[in-house]
């Protein structure tokens, strides 16, 4: 049997394993796919014996995706453009990266958005985006790909903030001051939270000034990490909000894609693991 796996770390609570094995019996494909846990010491020699066993395809998660690029003989263009790999896969006898994390994100977005009071017309949003770290990388890159209107990103460091900007070579592109978002003003279609903060302890200081009833609050996270963003969209006045949830399902999904030949229906997934994560809480 062809096997897949995930490497990270931490990683014993991916649910990579379910989402792949879930597309696997929609699908008929048998699969042997695992967490396999590695920090970035570790994860060159250990991708490498994951290939002589048999290994065809691999996701990668924190703290592995730019040192996956490094490891690859060939990268898809977006993969290039993020400097991030999450989706690995096994040609003759070396690795090819793309990066399915934007497409996974805008996907989940189109389902999600669309509303009584709103339609999916990325031409027409205006997204603010908070964080310029790696998550914040890929979905920048794809909300320009797709064409957005506005994309203003804040980022707690200055430097990484021009960066992004300055990476994404596009006139819908505008660099925020983190420590002016208060009078950066509101009418945000869509708030992204792309930063780490929910995964630690210093928390996100945020104006409530940035929402209205009808901005959309998208947190990259899911599960705990994601509550205190989605918490204060809620208590700022936004009536629509989601965490990561469907974009781990899509992203999969493309990477599933790439390696099957064959996109799954994401639905009954998301709707299952939305199942066992609050069965979790
Ligand atoms: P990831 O791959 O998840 O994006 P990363 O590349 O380490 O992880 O990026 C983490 C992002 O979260 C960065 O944008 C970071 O801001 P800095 O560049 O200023 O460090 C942001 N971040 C983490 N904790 C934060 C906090 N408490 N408040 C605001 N931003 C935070």
């Amino acid at each position: 049997m062809n096997r897949y796996a995930v490497f990270g770390q931490p990683i014993a609570h991916s649910l990579s394993p379910r989402i792949h094995a879930a597309f696997g019996a929609q699908l008929g494909i048998a699969l042997d796919y695992r967490a396999i846990e590695a920090g970035r010491d570790a994860f060159a020699t250990t991708l490498a014996a994951f290939a002589r066993d048999g290994g065809r395809g691999a996701n990668v998660t924190l703290p592995l995706k730019e040192d996956a690029a490094a490891l690859c003989n060939a990268l898809s263009a977006r993969a290039r453009r993020c400097g991030s790999v999450n989706t690995l896969t096994r040609d003759g006898d070396s690795w090819r990266g793309d990066s399915t994390d934007g497409v996974g994100f805008l996907r989940d977005l189109e389902h999600r958005y669309a509303g009584p009071t709103r339609t999916y017309d990325p031409a027409r949003m205006r997204v603010l985006l908070l964080g310029a770290g790696g998550a914040a990388r890929a979905v920048a890159f794809a909300l320009v790909d797709a064409g957005i209107g506005e994309l203003a990103i804040a980022n707690r460091g200055r430097e990484r903030t021009s960066a992004l900007a300055g990476a994404l070579q596009a006139d819908c592109v505008v660099a925020h001051e983190w420590s002016a978002l208060d009078v950066a003003g509101g009418g945000w279609d869509v708030v992204v939270n792309a930063t780490s903060a929910g995964h630690g302890d210093s928390g996100l200081q945020l104006p409530s000034t940035l929402v209205a009833a009808r901005t959309f609050c998208y947190d990259l996270s899911y599960g705990h990490a994601a509550q205190p963003f989605l918490a204060w969209a809620r208590a700022s006045g936004a009536v629509t909000t989601s965490d990561g949830l469907g974009m781990l399902v899509e992203q999969a999904a493309e990477s599933f894609e790439r390696w099957h030949g064959v996109h799954p229906d994401t639905a009954p997934v998301h709707a299952h693991l939305r199942a066992v994560l609050d069965a979790r809480d």
